[in-house]
This record gives structure tokens, sequence and C-alpha cells, in this order.
């Protein structure tokens, strides 16, 4: 077996190669500031402002990255996240800019939990987070996005029937060839940790415990999955991926869909914090674990390294 272990050989005979054709760059735009600030929880990461967004986004296309997937934090926000929606909201406002500058594929996250006053993905009740009176305020953000110029729009709050919402809202409006990405199998993880300092997308009550899935579940994965893909997801996701690599095989398998993994932002620091310490090599790490995420199936990767892994592979 060691004869194609030799150091070309090995290149010739690699069942799976990274490419930053593979990579979604994600991005934070806030609307407060007016020059890029540095996310203490995730080295390296920062939030643009949108005078900075433009210029960001023309750095991302530079590096030769196809896509990049936009969070947006709000100046106000309030009980039903009015400016989700709002046509010149933050989202909208960077979308926008980045159309005009770039031919970059733009995929918008597409949740309340940002611009909700109490941090979660549906509306409220007292404590109960509802299902179905979200779901048309969804389909609104999803075409407020769409009329700003997003290519694909990704829902990422766990309720059920939110594809079939967006799809309609969609059609409705015109936006046939808007494009829908589904956190399909999102799972309550620890893993969003630094994220939540990123988009100050923290909860002022309970968990996410009642929407997003449990761990433990696998078969689950596939039937969410599955109702996405019946209800008209494009993609699905996995999230987190690394923990989650199993999930990802079996979804890839089952369906053949066009699949993405997101190296979230606990599975970034991490690499990223034991670096700093000289306890891991960051980017032996960093690439040993992409390289996973693509051999367990995925066909794409959002991932907070994808810049510095175009700077050094270009
Ligand atoms: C919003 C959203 C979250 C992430 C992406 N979209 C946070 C959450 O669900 O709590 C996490 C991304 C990351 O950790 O990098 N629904």
């Amino acid at each position: 077996m060691r004869r194609l272990r030799r150091a070309g050989i090995r290149e010739l005979v690699a069942e799976t190669r990274l490419s930053v054709k593979d990579m979604i760059m994600p991005v934070f735009v806030d609307e407060r500031i007016d020059k890029p600030i540095p996310i203490a929880s995730m080295p390296g990461q920062m939030r643009q402002s949108l005078n900075t967004i433009a210029e960001e986004a023309e750095g991302i296309e530079e590096l030769g990255i196809p896509a990049l997937i936009l969070f947006g934090l709000p100046a106000k926000k309030d009980e039903m996240g009015s400016s989700a929606y709002a046509r010149d909201g933050v989202i909208q406002k960077a979308v926008r800019r980045i159309k005009e500058a770039t031919d970059l594929v733009v995929i918008t996250d597409l949740c309340l939990c940002e611009y909700t006053s109490h941090g979660h993905c549906g509306l409220v009740r007292g404590e109960e987070i509802l299902n179905d009176e979200t779901l048309p305020i969804l389909g609104r953000i999803a075409v407020s996005q769409a009329e700003a110029g997003a290519d694909i729009v990704a829902p990422s709050g766990m309720m059920d029937h939110m594809v079939e919402a967006i799809r309609s809202s969609l059609d409705d409006a015109g936006y046939r060839d808007v494009a829908i990405m589904s956190y399909a199998a999102k799972y309550a993880s620890a893993f969003y940790g630094p994220f939540r300092e990123a988009a100050e997308s923290g909860f002022a009550f309970g968990d996410r415990k009642s929407y997003q899935m449990d761990p433990p579940n696998a078969n689950e994965a596939l039937r969410e999955v599955k109702l996405d893909i019946d209800e008209g997801a494009d993609i699905v996701m996995v999230k987190p991926a690394m923990p989650y690599l199993d999930i990802l095989r079996m979804v890839k398998d089952r369906f053949g869909m066009p699949t993405a993994a997101y190296q979230v932002s606990g599975e970034y620091s991490m690499i990223m914090a034991a670096s700093e310490r000289g306890w891991l090599d960051k980017d032996g790490a960093m690439l040993e674990a992409l390289t996973s995420i693509k051999r367990a199936g995925a066909d794409m990767i959002i991932t907070y390294y994808a810049k510095e892994f175009a700077a050094r592979s270009g």
C-alpha cells in the first residue's frame, strides 16, 4: 500500500480534492458601523459596514471564490423582526451594493433571529415559538431579498414548511429563478457559540431546541431533508459539518441533491484558538477538516476559512 504514498504520486491518487470553487464565504454586515470591526470570538473575521461591503465582495471575487452568504445586523430590532423585510434593510442594501460591484453569486441567510428583539427564529407568544404565524413573514423576507437581487435565499430558521411558504411567495412575486438553499438538517448545536457574538443573535429566553434538531437523531434528518426537497428546495444543507459527517453522507447518498455543508463558527474558532496556543497547525487542521467534509459528500462548503484557502491556493 505504501508505494502510492510517495510525494507526487500521492497527489495523483488523491480521491478528494478541495477547490476554491467549492467554497462559500460568510460575510457579516452591520448597519450601525462605518468601518469594519473585528469579531473577537472569531479570529480573522470582521463585521463589514455598508460602506465597505462592496470592496469586501470585490476582494472575495478576485480570490476566485464563487459565492458569499450574507448575515445582517440591523440598527433596530422589534418583536416581528420587521427590518428583515424592509426595502432599505441592511441586507437589501448590501445585496444591491454587491450586485453592482461584482458577479458573485449572492446568497442571503433568511431568518428572523438577527432582527427580533427576543432573538428567536420565529414569532413568539409568551415563551412559545410560533410556526405557522412565522411562515408569511419568511415569505416576505424572501421576496424583499429577491427584489434586492439575491440569487439564492437560504432559510435557516427550521420552521416546518418554511420552504413551501418561501417558494410560493417567490413564485407569486415573479421570482421563479431565485433558488432556495435550505438549512434542512440544522442541529441545536453548541458549536454556534461564536456566531451569536458575531451576529448578535443571542436569545432572551429559552433555547432553540423546539425548532432545531436534536443531535442524537439521524433518521429524522432524512425526514427533514425529504420534506424540504418535496417543498421545492434546490440545495439542501447539513449544519454543523464535522460533528455530522455521517448525516452528510446519508443525505448525499439518499437524495443525490446538490448538498451544502456549513463548517460553523465553533468549528472554525476551535481550530483558530488551538493554533493560537500552538496546539494545532492551523492550515493543516483546516484543510483536513474541509477535506473530511467534502469526502463525506458535500458539493459546497460554507466556511470562514474560504478567503484564506483561496489566498493560499491561488
Ligand atoms: C441563524 C443562524 C445561525 C447560524 C447561521 N444562521 C445561528 C443559530 O441558529 O443559532 C450559525 C452559523 C455559525 O455558527 O457559524 N438562524
